[in-house]
């Protein structure tokens, strides 16, 4: 997957997510050998040429540095990143339009500061990631304008919007790591004319990563799933934010409706009830260092019970920012190829895949990974 290297231009640049992306594209400058290995997540976007010209750029409302960002999310030890000082302290990061902006000034501002990061970084492809907080759910789908969206939407709620559409009118195209909803059919017609692709919604990291992969497993076999427990503590700023029911309702779903939709059938239907339940608890001891334990109950031959435990003790952050990596690249090449709207074939990197019919095995979303890139290849050689 050749193309020109993405300029990431992230939103919440200065999280615990974006600013392990950035600590990995400054290492990858200085010390490559430190990240290369465990850069992608796959080996289909192993063409390093595209990795080294990376950059990085974004927004934050926070007034740290990067540096600072880097501390106080406690992701990395000092010794991990304080070695790329330089091209840290060479990032732009803006402040993000604060006061009380209408919706229409706070895309202005972000299509101004997004026309200097491509000048800034001529060499490269510019692509949005979202990484804003979890926020509450909003119903937009209505809007089936612009002007409607802008008399609707409040950035202080929902800022997301703003960056998809200061993006969208960039010509830059979008990947929605967050919960929040952006892909409102709106959004997608105005990717489909400005010829923009877009993927989200979710990054599915850890426990849900490793759920699809063993749902997968178990439909495989015909082995019959009961009951699945799901319990996550994490101790970062975003388990903090999640401890808001209505800020965690959008998360919860997207990690429970995908269950049903491996298996083909409703866990619990027996029982009149859910069996598939999905917890998140905010701990702060942990940090970023994340817990999740699973109790999978399910059935086979002459419906005899079995059960299974899986504990996972992960990085969130560590685990998420090669994803993002990941996805840029992606977007950047698909963008190239002329690919434009939703992607729903990146349902492999996403808790709730946008567009018509993603994969929602793992065996599927392997094997529409490779088809991608065979395609993406044909095309730039076409
Ligand atoms: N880490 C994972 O494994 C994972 C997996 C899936 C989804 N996510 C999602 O990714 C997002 C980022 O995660 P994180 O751990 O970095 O969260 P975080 O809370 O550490 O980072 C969010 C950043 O956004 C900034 N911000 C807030 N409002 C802003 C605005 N209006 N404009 C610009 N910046 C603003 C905050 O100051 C903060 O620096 C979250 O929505 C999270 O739920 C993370």
């Amino acid at each position: 997957m050749l193309a020109n290297p993405p300029l990431l231009i992230i939103a919440g640049a200065k999280g615990a997510v974006g600013s392990t992306v950035a600590a990995t594209i400054a290492a990858i400058k200085t010390d490559p050998h430190s990240v290369l290995p465990w850069l992608t997540t796959g080996h289909w976007t192993k063409s390093v040429k595209s990795v080294m010209g990376m950059e990085f750029a974004g927004w934050d409302v926070s007034p740290r540095s990067l540096k600072q960002a880097i501390e106080y999310h406690g992701v990395l030890p000092r010794e991990k990143f304080l070695p790329h000082e330089k091209y840290l302290n060479r990032i732009q990061i803006r402040l993000a339009p604060s006061g009380e902006p209408s919706l229409p000034a706070y895309v202005e501002q972000l299509i101004r500061d997004i026309e200097d990061f491509k000048s800034l970084h001529p060499k490269t492809h510019p692509v949005l990631v979202n990484l804003l907080p979890a926020c509450q759910g909003v119903d937009l789908k209505g809007c089936t304008r612009l002007e409607e969206l802008y008399s609707q939407a409040d950035p202080r709620i929902f800022p997301d919007l703003a960056y998809v559409i200061a993006a969208i009118s960039s010509q830059v195209p979008v990947v929605n790591f967050t919960s929040n909803s952006v892909e409102l059919p709106l959004m997608l017609e105005e990717a489909l004319k400005a010829c923009v692709p877009m993927c989200g919604r979710d990054g599915k990291t850890g426990q849900t990563y490793l759920k699809v992969v063993l749902a997968s497993a178990l439909k495989a076999r015909s082995l019959k799933v009961d009951g699945w427990y799901s319990l996550n503590i994490l101790g970062n700023d975003d388990g903090m934010n999640l401890a808001d029911p209505r800020r965690a309702a959008g998360k919860v779903a997207n990690k429970t409706e995908l269950l049903d939709e491996i298996l083909g059938y409703r866990v619990g239907q027996q029982y009149g009830a859910p069996s598939h339940k999905v917890v998140i608890d905010y701990y702060p001891p942990r940090g970023d260092c994340k817990e999740a334990w699973d109790v999978i109950d399910f059935a086979g031959l002459f419906g005899l019970p079995m059960s299974l435990r899986l504990n996972l003790q992960a990085r969130d952050s560590i685990l998420a920012a090669p994803m993002v990596i990941d996805l840029a690249r992606w977007m950047a090449a698909l963008h190239g190829v002329g690919r434009s709207g939703p992607i729903p074939e990146l349902g492999f990197y996403f808790k709730k895949p946008m567009g018509y019919n993603p994969p929602v095995t793992f065996q599927d979303q392997i094997a529409e990974l490779h088809r991608l890139e065979n395609d993406c290849r044909k095309k730039r050689r076409g």
